[in-house]
C-alpha cells in the first residue's frame, strides 16, 4: 500500500474529523520520561512517527500501552539513556528525547536524528543551549554522547526561534537546578502544548505562548492525563484541498484559533471560512484566486509545513503569486512533479518561486519525496483532470493517519494501492 491513486476533478463536500497533532504528541511523549508516575496522553495520532516514539520509549525501559483513547506511559524503570536504530535516524523529533533523558538520567548516547529531507536541519542550537546548562558533548563513532553531572538552569538566547531547540531546553530545564530563561523561544502551538503538559505534571513555567519562557527547575514531577490538541497542519491540508477543488466542507475539531495566517490566505484565495464550536466550515469559490505574495514565517506567520499545499492550490489560481520560503531550503521539491502536471512555476532561487496560475492540471505519475510535499501532490491530484499515481507514500503516512479515507469521506476518488 505504498502508492496513492487519485481520479481528480471532484469538489470536496461533507465533513471530516481532524486527528491529533503529530508535532505536539511527540515532545509530550518524550516528556513522560521526566516522571516515575504514569501519564495518559489522549488524542495521539496513529502514525509511523508516534509508533517510532513508542518503540524508543520501550527500548529505554518504559512501559507503554496504547489503549482506546490514549497512550499510557510509565517510565519508573528507565535506567539508561542509550538510543539507536531507525526510530532515531529516521525521525527528527527523536532529538527531544535528548533533553528529557538528560533531565532524567544525566547521560545519553544517541545516533544523529534524521527526519524529512527539507533542508540542512542542523542541531547546533540544541547542543549549544544544553552545553550552557552544563552538558558536555563528545562524538563517539558517529554517535553523540552527552553527559550532565549536574544540569543547571541558564540564560539562553536563541538566535533562531527553533521549535525543536525550545522543546529540548524546556524538557531539560524543568529538571535542572535553578532557573532557566529562554529568550527568542519558538511560540508555535506545539511548544505551548508541551508547556501545558509539563505544567500539568507540576512544572513551573511562565510566559507560555511568548518568546520569553521562564522555567523554575528541580521540581518532582508527577504523571498527568493530557489531551493532545488537533493537528493544525492536517486541518490546513484539508482546508487547501477544499479550496483547490471548489469544495464545501466542515473540518471537525480544526484548531482554527491557531490558524489565523492560514485562514487569511484561504480567504484571499476566495474561500469563506467560518469558525463554529464543532469546527471550521470552508466554502470555496469555483476557481482559487491568486494571492500576490506568500511568505512563510515562524508562528503566528504562515507555516512552512503548509507552503507546499498552498503552492499546489496556486498552480490553478487566477493570477500570479510569488512564494518565499524563509524557514527551510529544499521545500520546493514539489515544483518538478507539479510542472509535469502542467503547472507554470519559475524557480528564482532556493527560497523563492513565482507561480502563474494555469486553467487546469492533468494527472501524472509522481513520487512523494517528503511528508508535506507528498501531501501537496495529493492535493494536485485532486485538482487534476484524469488519473494520478503517487508512489513512495510512506512519507505521507508519517504525518497523516488516514489521508485517503479522510478525503474519501469528503467525496474524493482516492485509494491507496
Ligand atoms: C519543527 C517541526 C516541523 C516544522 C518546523 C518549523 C516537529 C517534529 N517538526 O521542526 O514540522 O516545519 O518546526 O515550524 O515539530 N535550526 C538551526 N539550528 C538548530 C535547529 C534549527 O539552524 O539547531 C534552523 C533550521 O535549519 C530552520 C529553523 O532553525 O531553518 C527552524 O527549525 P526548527 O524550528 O528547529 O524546526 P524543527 O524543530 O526541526
Amino acid at each position: 500500500m505504498d502508492s496513492i491513486q487519485i481520479h481528480g476533478g471532484v469538489a470536496l463536500q461533507g465533513k471530516v474529523r481532524i486527528q491529533g497533532s503529530k508535532n505536539a504528541a511527540l515532545p509530550i511523549l518524550a516528556g513522560t520520561l521526566l516522571t516515575k508516575e504514569t501519564s495518559y496522553i489522549r488524542n495521539c495520532p496513529k502514525i509511523a512517527d508516534v509508533y517510532g516514539m513508542i518503540n524508543l520509549l520501550k527500548s529505554l525501559g518504559c512501559h507503554v500501552s496504547w489503549e482506546e483513547s490514549g497512550i499510557r506511559v510509565n517510565a519508573k524503570d528507565i535506567c539508561r539513556g542509550e538510543m539507536q536504530g531507525e526510530a532515531i535516524t529516521g525521525m527528527r523529533s527523536s532529538l527531544c528525547l535528548l533533553g528529557a533523558l538528560l533531565g532524567r538520567c544525566g547521560e545519553v548516547v544517541m545516533e544523529y536524528p534524521g527526519g524529512c529531507v527539507i533542508g540542512e536541519r542542523p542541531i547546533d542550537l540544541h547542543l549549544s543551549a544544553l552545553s550552557k546548562m552544563g552538558v558536555v558533548f563528545t562524538e563517539e563513532q558517529g554517535r553523540i554522547r552527552a553527559n550532565a553531572r549536574k544540569l543547571c538552569g541558564a540564560h539562553i538566547k536563541l538566535s533562531v526561534a527553533s521549535v525543536g531547540a525550545t522543546e529540548n531546553i524546556l524538557l531539560a530545564a524543568v529538571m535542572a537546578q535553578g532557573e532557566t530563561l529562554i529568550e527568542g523561544a519558538a511560540r508555535e502551538p506545539e511548544v505551548v502544548a508541551l508547556c501545558y503538559f509539563l505544567r500539568c505534571c507540576g512544572a513551573v513555567i511562565e510566559g507560555i505562548g511568548s518568546s520569553r519562557l521562564h522555567i523554575t527547575g528541580n521540581r518532582l514531577l508527577h504523571g498527568a492525563d493530557f489531551m493532545v490538541p488537533s493537528d493544525r497542519i492536517v486541518a490546513g491540508t484539508y482546508l487547501f484541498a477544499a479550496v483547490a477543488t471548489g469544495g464545501n466542507v466542515l473540518l471537525e475539531a480544526a484548531p482554527y484559533t491557531q490558524m489565523e495566517a492560514v485562514l487569511n490566505v484561504a480567504e484571499k484565495m476566495g474561500a469563506q471560512c467560518i469558525a463554529a464550536s464543532e469546527g471550521l466550515y470552508v466554502q470555496a469559490g469555483e476557481r482559487p484566486m491568486a494571492v500576490s505574495q506568500l511568505r512563510t514565517a515562524p508562528y503566528p506567520g504562515f507555516p512552512t509545513d503548509l507552503q507546499s499545499m498552498a503552492l499546489a492550490v496556486l498552480t490553478t489560481s487566477e493570477g500570479q503569486c510569488r512564494i518565499e520560503e524563509t524557514i527551510f531550503e529544499n521545500r520546493f521539491r514539489v515544483v518538478e512533479p507539479l510542472r509535469e502536471m502542467g503547472a507554470d512555476i519559475q524557480v528564482c532561487d532556493a527560497h523563492r518561486v513565482i507561480v502563474k496560475g494555469v486553467e487546469k492540471l492533468h494527472g501524472a505519475a509522481m513520487e512523494a519525496k517528503e511528508l508535506r510535499g507528498g501531501a501537496a501532490l495529493v492535493l494536485a491530484g485532486l485538482m487534476a483532470e484524469g488519473e494520478s499515481i503517487i508512489t513512495d507514500c510512506k512519507y505521507i503516512y508519517r504525518g497523516y493517519e488516514n489521508i485517503c479515507k479522510d478525503l474519501r469521506e469528503l467525496g474524493a476518488r482516492i485509494v491507496s494501492v
